[in-house]
């Protein structure tokens, strides 16, 4: 284990929980977010990135940003670039860099609203700003950044923060139909760290779209964290191979051939996923596909099976071409 590391994100653990906001935190509560995992990783990033080698860092699946939050924090990066397939998570992260005083400005509108609401109201405003969001789905124009951008992206974090569970997901026509969730009074707009990610932000680009766009970025002094969405672990009847997310066999398939592009390109690269064997000992899938790279087995804790209920430690994948 890599000491210094561990005892950075120690101590950025004992100020957050002693209330110093001195570092910025993920924004968004998403599904797959890798907050808890985030000691096993740094316990393996690359020495170069201790160095001030490695000065791009590219998260090709990059959710609420876990892993982004930690490392441009701690080590000099010259610019980073993240990318995601969801374009209301990337509206939402281009928001805080470009107009975090207007999303301010709206978030604080609702949460003041939200605050002088009983709970049947609060549930009503709930749905309210739902709709408005999932009615104007279709005909959103995600290509252009104006004021319409950033109350969208103010709708997004209001839903996270106040939906049930608050995770941010989609249905198949892409609409957002998580329910309410009933907290007494929810943070709807934490300002000092909005203020601080934004600052964050100013050598960052955002992609929307596949993971595979990121390889024309990647080269030599780069880093890449790459977080797909979990191949699923249990192979019911009415398994499919897709994750909810609605990535398949082929793409774990093709991301491995990504691996192999950005490898060949010189980054430094990290993988995380969910190991198969842990339900069933001779599933080698990514054994076999990563066969060439460094493959190791961590103990994790997260929801195991498909009801929900059952919760355990079960090893998670770290897969990377660099010891
Ligand atoms: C496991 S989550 C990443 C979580 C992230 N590490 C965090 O800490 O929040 C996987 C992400 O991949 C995105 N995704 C799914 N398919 C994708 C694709 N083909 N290309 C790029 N991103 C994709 C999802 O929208 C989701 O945000």
């Amino acid at each position: 284990m890599d000491t210094i590391s561990d005892t950075l994100i120690q101590s950025i653990r004992r100020k957050r929980a002693n209330g110093d906001e001195e570092y910025a935190k993920p924004f968004l509560k998403w599904a797959g977010g890798k907050s808890q995992l985030l000691t096993e990783f740094a316990a393996r990033l690359p020495v170069e990135l201790k160095e001030g080698l490695l000065t791009r860092y590219i998260e090709p699946f990059v959710g609420g940003g876990a892993m982004f939050f930690y490392i441009i924090q701690l080590f000099p990066l010259n610019e980073s670039i993240l990318c995601d397939k969801n374009p209301e998570l990337i509206l939402t992260w281009e928001t805080i860099k470009k107009d975090v005083t207007g999303l301010i400005r709206l978030l604080s509108e609702m949460q003041v609203h939200y605050y002088s609401l009983d709970e049947v109201d609060r549930m009503s405003y709930f749905y309210e700003v739902r709709d408005a969001l999932n009615d104007e789905q279709k005909s959103f124009d995600y290509t252009k950044f104006n004021e319409t951008t950033v109350r969208r992206a103010s709708q997004i974090i209001f839903l996270n923060r106040t939906c049930f569970n608050g995770l941010f997901r989609l249905n198949s026509k892409g609409e957002f139909n998580v329910p309410f969730g009933r907290y007494k009074n929810p943070t709807i707009v934490n300002e000092k760290n909005l203020k601080k990610i934004s600052a964050l932000l100013s050598n960052t680009s955002f992609i929307q779209g596949d993971f595979n766009t990121c390889l024309e970025y990647a080269g030599k002094k780069t880093f890449m964290y790459l977080d797909p969405p979990y191949r699923p672990l249990n192979k019911t009847s009415s398994f499919t191979g897709y994750s909810s997310e609605g990535f398949s066999e082929e793409d774990q398939i093709r991301l491995a051939d990504f691996f192999v592009n950005a490898d060949q390109a010189g980054s430094k690269i990290m993988l995380s996923n969910s190991d198969p064997r842990n339900e069933d000992p001779s599933d080698h899938f990514f054994d076999d596909l990563f066969r060439d790279y460094h493959i190791e087995r961590i103990l994790a804790k997260r929801i195991i099976n498909s009801v929900g209920e059952k919760r355990g430690a079960i090893n998670e994948l770290i897969i990377r071409n660099y010891q």
